[in-house]
């Protein structure tokens, strides 16, 4: 089988060491990973030498990294003849996650996570078989001093941490591994017929309408059949804490 192409976007190195986990759990399951630097292709660099894409892409001042959006647009149409995955890393979605805050807080990340992903995928006309909001991390050793001031109070607002002194992590490892072996799946089924893929990335039993697929709290995987990606023309972002805000 062809390798599977792990291409990510990174200013701060989080996004790739997303990319090198990923590479590593598709090695535990006999795929063969490639992964590629957006900003460094290699002017031969052709999607036809690969059977699915992962693509990871941080957000910074709301907005997904562009270079990933160029290389979107300028490749939609072959990433329409693979299984595809998107994974938003940023720190909205590590105040959807964290336990310790409100309900509503935990909520308000989620809506802003699930609206960047919207955004994002509006702009590149992309409609992955798979969307993943990854929570990412806090560098502050490597920030300026005024960006240091800045992320604090992003981080503030996402009850994140403020103490400045050390870098803080916010990646749920074990979930991408989890949705790893899910796509991992998929791609095994299209590589035996391409048609199926999005049919069966949907769980046992479960129609359009709910279609989101959340095998165990902290993943974040959504799976939708294509056709009906394309008439509704969006995603929904899963996040459980939503659910729950909603319910208190
Ligand atoms: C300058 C800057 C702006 C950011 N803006 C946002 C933002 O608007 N929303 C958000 O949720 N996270 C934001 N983040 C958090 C990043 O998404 C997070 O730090 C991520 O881990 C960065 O990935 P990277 O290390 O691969 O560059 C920002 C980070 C930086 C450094």
């Amino acid at each position: 089988m062809k390798p599977v192409l792990v291409i990510f976007a990174t200013h701060y190195g989080q996004s790739l060491r997303i990319a090198n986990h990923i590479a590593l759990a598709l090695r535990a399951k006999d795929l063969k990973p490639d992964i590629v630097d957006s900003t460094q292709m290699s002017p031969g660099f052709s999607l036809d030498n690969y059977s699915a894409v992962i693509l990871i892409a941080p957000v910074e001042r709301g907005r997904h990294q562009k270079n990933i959006i160029k290389f979107i647009t300028q490749s939609r149409k072959h990433l329409e003849q693979v299984p595809t995955a998107f994974i938003s890393v940023s720190l909205s979605q590590a105040g959807a996650e964290d336990a310790s805050a409100t309900p509503e807080r935990r909520a308000r990340c989620a809506r802003d996570v699930a609206q960047l992903i919207q955004t994002f995928l509006g702009e590149t006309s992309w409609r992955p078989v798979r969307v993943m909001p990854v929570a990412g991390a806090l560098a502050y050793t490597k920030y300026s001093w005024l960006l240091r001031l800045v992320m604090k109070w992003i981080a503030k607002r996402s009850g994140a941490s403020t103490d400045t002194s050390q870098d803080h992590e916010y990646t749920n490892w074990i979930a991408i591994g989890q949705f790893v072996d899910e796509f991992a799946r998929e791609i095994a089924v299209s590589s035996r017929s391409p048609a199926a893929i999005a049919v069966t990335a949907l769980p046992q039993g479960t129609t359009p309408e709910h279609a989101t697929a959340a095998p165990t709290e902290g993943v974040r995987t959504v799976a939708v059949p294509a056709a009906e990606v394309k008439k509704r023309g969006q995603l929904p972002i899963e996040q459980p804490g939503e659910k729950k805000a909603a319910a208190v």
